[in-house]
């Protein structure tokens, strides 16, 4: 390359670089040990004395310029960004990525682990009617265990023959509104569309009119879980909830213990209590009473084998069909996986909390 085309180059390699660390580069490129400029003044000594006479002063002028205009250039990037207020040769700020709610991520490795156990994912209305959250599981008007759940029930209103709105309040062959207490509204949901065997789980919303403490939320996630076919047992109940759990807590050592309990659409019904043989839960986090101290019992769920009366509401013979229900508290097994000392942090909004995960 001959002076004319370097210095041409240099200039316009220079009009256009817009930061300090791209001028550095270009004065490496053509002034540095092994720069173009440098080259042809090294190659000076073996040029005759003719043509060296005659280069040597040009290409020693061609230094001085663009030494010169790289100079100019670096206090004009570093006025220019004083004057804006940007530094353009400060270092890219890292943007900053969102992430999962700590409740989003135990509800995805759930819905992964069961579907890895050949359970389909199902979801229904967080609006449900009285129907099929109580009348349909077996639990009729004025029966004493539709006390177990403290309902937010919806006003409705209706506009009467002369256009007048009035609200309704709750009448049970109407089928009022509410919202859903548990999960359990979608078994009968499910089995009105859909023939056994089958087995699926209902990950959602759910809503308690309930004073709230460190384990009791009045909105909360519930996991529901049904199985049914020709000869599904208790048996095969234990062996899906405990093939979960061990893999939901990524193989600590966890102990089971089923106490048998009373849910109007399962007969028996039991509830499942783990404990954890290496760290339990934070005080704090006592659900129902249990599980003050590391390695103590946790009630996780209630289950049960389905009742005859729920199949008879889904139009199943109860003679051919047999299945077993199970529903958990989606916050508590979050709470345990993370230690977390109280399911009213969840909905905080507190930053501090949420970044944690
Ligand atoms: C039920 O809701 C039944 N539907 C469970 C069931 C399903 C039984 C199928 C049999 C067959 P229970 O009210 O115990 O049961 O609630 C189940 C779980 O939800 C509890 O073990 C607890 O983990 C969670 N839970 C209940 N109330 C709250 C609350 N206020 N805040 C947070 N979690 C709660």
């Amino acid at each position: 390359m001959n002076l004319k085309e370097i210095e041409d180059s240099a200039r316009n390699e220079l009009k256009a670089a817009v930061s300090r660390e791209a001028v550095e580069k270009l004065r490496v490129k053509y002034l540095g040990r092994k720069g173009e400029i440098t080259a042809v003044l090294r190659s000076l000594k073996d040029m005759p004395l003719e043509e060296r006479r005659r280069v040597g002063p040009e290409a020693q002028s061609l230094r001085r310029d663009v030494e010169r205009l790289i100079n100019e250039k670096v206090s004009a990037i570093g006025s220019a960004s004083s004057a804006s207020g940007v530094d353009l040769t400060a270092p890219g700020r890292k943007v900053s990525r969102g992430h999962l709610h700590p409740l989003t991520l135990v509800d995805e490795e759930i819905r992964r682990i069961f579907k890895s156990m050949n359970f389909s994912v199902v979801e229904g209305p967080e609006v449900e009617t009285e129907y099929y959250n109580f009348d349909a599981l077996n639990i009729p008007p004025n029966h004493p265990a539709r006390e177990m759940w403290d309902t937010f029930w919806l006003r409705q209103t209706r506009t009467d023959a002369d256009g007048v709105h009035t609200h309704t309040k709750k009448s049970p062959r109407q089928s009022a509104l509410l919202l859903r207490t548990h999960t359990s509204p979608m078994q009968i949901r499910y089995m009105e569309e859909h023939n056994p065997p089958f087995q699926i789980i209902v990950p959602g919303r759910t809503f308690r009119y309930e004073a709230t403490d460190a384990s009791h939320e009045i909105n909360f996630y519930q996991l529901e879980g049904l199985m049914v076919g020709k000869s599904v047992s208790l048996a095969n109940f234990k062996s899906v909830v405990q093939e979960f759990f061990k893999r939901f807590f990524g193989g600590q050592k966890i102990e089971f213990r089923y106490r048998p309990a009373y849910f109007p659409f399962v007969e028996p019904g039991l509830e499942v209590e783990i404990k954890l043989a290496t760290s339990g839960p934070e005080k704090g986090l006592r659900p129902n009473g249990a599980g003050k101290r590391q390695g103590t019992w946790l009630e996780i769920m209630g289950a049960g084998m389905v009742h005859p009366r729920v199949f008879e509401f889904a139009h199943y013979n109860p003679r051919d069909w047999q299945g077993f229900a199970f529903g958990m508290g989606l916050d508590r097994l979050a709470m345990i996986k993370y230690k977390i000392p109280d399911i009213r942090l969840f909905y905080s909004g507190d930053l501090r909390f949420i970044r944690q995960f």
